[in-house]
């Protein structure tokens, strides 16, 4: 028999329900929960955390997918198994591409669940044995100016990692100021970076994944606090430590940052494993990304590792992208092409990427969503030309901060 596992079961026929749940019982498991497909389901997901969720589809396909994909992006480390009676293959891709595990044909006979219960269990031992770890990759979304769209960025790269790649995905929020990533989603998270920061020591995993949001692309949002007060008692290492151990629970962790240099962006870039180095097409933005470039340079920061996001806020500003790639020093500049959709969207709250896939800037943040997943070590394309990066020197949060507060310094006077 298998291992005890938490069981939930979402169907919108109450009789499948309760036929599915005596057959698990049966089998030894425990039933936590039973919902249809409705909103209930989520809160009962997020409050039971099952090891394993059994979903009935039927038509509309394209809800009921929608639930597994919700499911997996919530309870990362369990497994959902669909069943129904349509078992063309195409339904089994959609399954399979939504998150889900294995399709089992009804009716549901006693032999076939126990195989699908003994191959859950042991997946689900070996990865629980894993000792946890940094699995998940930390993007950090910085550039040295406001209004250049680096929360365009994130929000917009966040819902195309977690929509088009299937993957777990976190949004943090580290603008102590103005933070306003819960309002470009139109999400409004009952945790907020700073108190996460706070609590991150005494939550466990299951309590951190259910005390924040999820927005419909299937990111999950942390978003700043709404007095500027809450941030005062958060340290830097508390910020970090969020988003490091974030990172051991989702496979991508999204840092929006604000556009002057504060501790909150010196953490940002000292955990990144990638960083978007956004510039918007104006002078000013251009000679701010340069001098922000030198000092990441200087400190030993890992170019093929960071992008120069080149971001057209406005139609023309007269400045093309042939002339930013040699003031940048950087052989190749990632286009974001202007979107009139692009305020729309974030007055809808819904990233561009979802209201409109297919036009040129959601494709170009689709496009570089899956260079991060395919090749993150590599995203500027640039091939090293040293054989060798220079390490980060020690330190690099305190002096990286400081040379950018005398940049700032500097410019102002
Ligand atoms: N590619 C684009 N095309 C058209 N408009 C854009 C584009 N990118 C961003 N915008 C718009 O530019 C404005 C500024 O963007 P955003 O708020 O993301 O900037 P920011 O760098 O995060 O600013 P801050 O540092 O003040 O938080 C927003 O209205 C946004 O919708
Ligand atoms: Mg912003």
């Amino acid at each position: 028999m298998a291992d005890f596992l938490r069981v939930m079961i979402i169907d919108d026929d109450a009789e499948m329900r309760g036929n599915v749940a005596e057959m698990l019982i049966a089998e030894g498991q425990e039933v936590v929960a039973c919902s249809d497909h409705g909103s209930a389901a989520a809160e009962l997901a997020r409050a039971e955390q099952p090891a394993l969720v059994f979903v009935g589809i039927e038509q509309p396909l394209p809800r009921h997918l929608q639930t597994i994909q919700f499911l997996c992006g919530l309870l990362v480390d369990s497994w959902v198994i669909a069943y129904s009676s349509l078992t063309e293959i195409t339904v089994f891709q959609q399954v399979v591409r939504a998150g889900g595990r294995i399709l089992l044909e009804l009716p549901l006979d006693a032999a076939t669940l126990r195989r699908a219960l003994d191959a859950a269990s042991s997946q689900l031992k070996s990865s629980s044995m894993t000792p946890p770890g940094r699995a998940g990759r930390i993007i950090s979304v910085i550039g040295q100016k406001g209004g250049i769209g680096k929360t365009a960025l994130s929000v917009n790269l966040a819902a195309a990692l977690a929509h088009d790649t299937k993957s777990a995905v976190l949004i943090v929020d580290f603008d102590t100021s103005f933070g306003d990533v819960g309002l470009a989603l139109d999400v409004e998270s009952p945790t907020t970076v700073a108190g996460a920061a706070s609590d991150i020591g005494r939550m466990d995993a299951a309590e951190f994944r259910a005390s924040i949001t999820a927005h419909e692309s299937g990111a999950f949002v942390l978003s700043a606090p709404g007095h500027v007060g809450e941030w005062l008692h958060v340290l830097p290492d508390d910020l970090e430590a969020l988003v490091t151990t974030a990172a051991t629970l989702f496979d991508y962790v999204v840092v929006d940052t604000p556009g002057a240099f504060n501790d909150a962006v010196a953490s940002a870039v000292a955990v990144a494993d990638n960083l978007l180095v956004v510039t918007s097409m104006e002078l000013t933005s251009a000679k701010n990304t340069s001098m922000l470039l030198g000092i990441l340079i200087a400190e030993g920061y890992p170019a093929a590792g960071s992008v120069v996001v080149a971001n057209h806020t406005w139609a023309d500003t007269g400045l093309r992208i042939t002339d930013l790639a040699p003031v940048l020093d950087r052989d190749s500049i990632w286009d974001v092409p202007f979107d009139a959709g692009m305020r729309m969207a974030s007055q809808v709250g819904k990233p561009l990427v979802l209201l409109d896939p297919e036009s040129l800037t959601s494709r170009s943040i689709r496009a570089l969503a899956q260079r991060l997943a395919n090749d993150p070590d590599h995203i500027e394309r640039r091939k090293l030309l040293r054989a060798e990066a220079p390490p980060r020197r020690p330190g690099f949060r305190q002096r990286l901060r400081s040379a950018l507060t005398r940049a700032n310094l500097a410019q102002a006077s």
